[in-house]
């Protein structure tokens, strides 16, 4: 949702931001732009319309370069995608932003400042920061005062990268809401809305607290941390982390799609979010990070824990909170929602514990009542989203009140970056190692998001089990997770028979997906991933609920979806396939070896290997991911940027 990047280096800077806008170019892709101050001083910028691509054009032909400079792709949100309304953002010629996020008093601010004289160019919000920040500089202010006089006026959640023509020799930063992190390189260093943007340059980084700005000079980085009703700016340290993962792994590899590398590497990255989290105990709670000031912190004041600002969890403390638990609360959103989803059936059967779930939108908006004993539990791939970022900071505020304003035990954070906001302001985390995603349709990061949600699940079953030395249930799961990634080699090898598949959907305008039980929302999954990359109009339904309406949808140019592993649910579903069929539509059933379903006129059936029903969910989510990827080919769509989308949604 818009990428932001910047920097001051010893040598020309255009090229190291133009690729890092490559690499955000996942965070939106109407429009980038760039701007320099450049050898003789002046101030120079470049704005196309589309993708980052469009701006090289532009470059190629009116090359900038300086050793200072801003750059932004974009995501629309106030004025439609067009050169004017591109960042950087300039004033007076003098200013340069570029920012993410949303201003929400923009029109008021815009008010005050035509009065005063500006002249806007831009229907964005953006615009207010260039023409505020001049008119501190005009008053006398240093750019960083400037720069946070601003911030305390702006409500909504920013980003911001702000340069200044009279001042080559310095960069600021603000971050409140949206993220940033400072890339620490030799005599060189950044501001990026991820580190997946720096990663050519360099592996070290620093990750803002919220409120924070950063001041970068020749000299070096100064974090800057407002104290004092917000008008004061204290120097704080904050820490330097390693990124884990190499550049290649933010590269598309052999693949022509990020999207089909990302589900390829789905047994793999399994594996490693399964690694080292298990013993012939069951899970090990060792596994959970918490942040630094949490009550569970196994020694409070020790910062050498684990990756990203996270440290060593108290196990003790953590086995009684888990045996305290009597209600898990699920917050997410998209796909991550739906791994919630699937958790919900998984909490309940394996370990016995009522959960909810609900998209972090509505949940934030809500009047609610928390059962005692609810764990709170937020899914995220990015750790970003604002929707579930909000959801959490309300939570925490309503714990900080009492008791009687709804208390929760703690929270927790299922998600793939370590350094994320969610992360580090939750209680608890559980990392999901699916290594950097970049196609905007979630694959690796859910079924990863899967595996840690049934790490959890039978963690809480442990918890509860009292010492409970034979398990029955804990060890046969332990045994298919280990196996699972085995399984998930198996399903990618239907990559082909699922290719010739597609060929039946790409000239479909509708299409109906049906599961039951915890394969409900991978029928929704699967159904989001095709309305996302193949624009085609999907809907899940559980397919019990087929008779009271969608069947009379059904014909034969409803093509209908159904994921039909061996459970309990089976021969129902069975009924409910038929019920399509006695009505002219045409079947595409993924189901078990041992589903006797037999392929015919109208029934094209896809074998799924044999897998447990506890994690059938996750093996069938996986020739989901390649009808949707394939049809999406087929359409010639732009798979992994799909329209009007954005991965990383950190506005509202
Ligand atoms: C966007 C992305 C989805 C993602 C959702 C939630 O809509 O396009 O792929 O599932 O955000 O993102 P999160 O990072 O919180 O999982």
């Amino acid at each position: 949702m818009c990428g932001i990047v910047a920097g001051l280096a010893q040598r020309d800077i255009s090229k190291i931001l133009i690729e890092g806008l490559h690499r955000l170019e996942y965070r939106g892709y109407d429009s980038a732009g760039v701007a320099v101050i450049d050898p003789a001083g002046e101030l120079r910028r470049a704005r196309a319309v589309g993708k980052v691509r469009a701006l090289e054009d532009e470059l190629r032909e009116a090359p900038l370069s300086g050793a200072i400079g801003v750059a932004h792709t974009r995501w629309a949100t106030h004025g439609r995608p067009a050169q004017h309304n591109a960042h950087p953002h300039l004033s007076s010629e003098r200013v340069a932003v570029v920012h993410n996020g949303i201003i929400e008093n923009h029109e008021a601010l815009r008010g005050e400042l035509e009065g005063a004289g500006y002249v806007f160019t831009s229907e964005t919000d953006t615009e207010v920061v260039a023409h505020l920040v001049d008119r501190e500089l005009c008053s006398g202010l240093a750019l960083p005062e400037a720069v946070n006089a601003v911030t305390a006026r702006l409500d909504g959640a920013f980003a911001l990268a702000v340069m200044e023509q009279r001042n080559p020799e310095l960069l600021v930063g603000a971050r409140q809401g949206s993220p940033l992190v400072v890339g620490v390189g030799i005599d060189e260093h950044f501001i990026a809305s991820d580190p997946l943007a720096l990663l050519p340059v360099t592996d070290r980084f620093i990750y803002l607290d919220e409120g924070d700005m950063v001041a970068i000079t020749p000299a070096g980085i100064q974090v800057l941390e407002r104290t004092g009703d917000r008008d004061e700016l204290t120097p704080v340290t904050r820490e330097v982390v390693r990124y884990e993962h190499s550049v290649e792994a933010a590269g598309k590899g052999e693949y022509r799609h990020f999207m089909m590398k990302e589900i390829m590497e789905q047994p793999r990255v399994l594996s490693r979010t399964l690694a080292e989290r298990l013993d012939p105990q069951g899970v090990r709670l060792e596994a959970f990070d918490v942040s630094r000031h949490s009550f569970l912190a196994a020694s409070a004041g020790n910062e050498s824990g684990a990756e990203g600002g996270k440290q060593g969890v108290d196990v003790a403390r953590l086995t009684q909170l888990f045996a305290d638990v009597r209600q898990v609360q699920i917050i997410a959103c998209g796909t991550s929602y739906h791994a919630g989803m699937v958790a919900r059936y998984w909490l309940e059967e394996v370990a016995g514990i009522p959960a909810q779930v609900e998209v972090a939108s509505e949940f934030r908006y809500r009047e609610r009542v928390a059962a005692p004993g609810t764990l709170f539990l937020t899914l995220s791939q990015s750790g970003e989203t604002a929707d579930t970022l909000a959801a959490l900071r309300d939570i925490q505020k309503l714990n900080r009140e009492g008791p009687q304003a709804g208390h929760y035990l703690a929270s927790l954070a299922i998600c793939n970056v370590a350094g994320s906001s969610l992360v580090r302001e939750s209680d608890l985390s559980l990392l999901t190692h699916a290594g950097p995603e970049i196609g905007v349709a979630s694959t690796k990061a859910f079924t990863t998001q899967l595996v840690a949600l049934m790490l959890t699940t039978l963690a809480l079953r442990q918890a509860k089990g009292d010492g409970q030395t034979d398990d029955l249930l804990s060890r046969q799961l332990l045994m298919r997770l280990k196996d699972l990634p085995h399984v998930i080699e198996q399903s990618l090898a239907l990559d082909g028979e699922i290719a010739q598949l597609a060929e039946k959907f790409m000239h479909r305008h509708h299409t109906l997906f049906l599961g039951r039980g915890s394969q409900y929302p991978i029928a929704m999954e699967g159904a989001l991933k095709l309305k996302e990359i193949s624009y085609i109009h999907a809907e899940a339904y559980a397919a019990g609920e087929l008779k009271h309406g969608p069947l009379a949808l059904i014909d034969e140019d409803m093509p209908v979806v159904a994921v039909a592993p061996m459970d309990d649910l089976m021969e129902k579903l069975k009924s409910n396939l038929q019920e399509v069929r006695a009505r002219g539509g045409q079947l595409f059933v993924f189901a078990d070896p041992e589903v006797s379903l037999k392929a015919g006129e109208g029934v094209h059936v896809v074998t799924v290997p044999g897998v447990c029903r506890f994690l059938a969910p996750i093996v069938y989510a996986v020739p989901l991911q390649l009808l949707s990827y394939h049809v999406a080919v087929l359409k010639g769509t732009d798979v992994d940027q799909p329209r009007n989308l954005a991965k990383s949604v950190t506005v509202e």
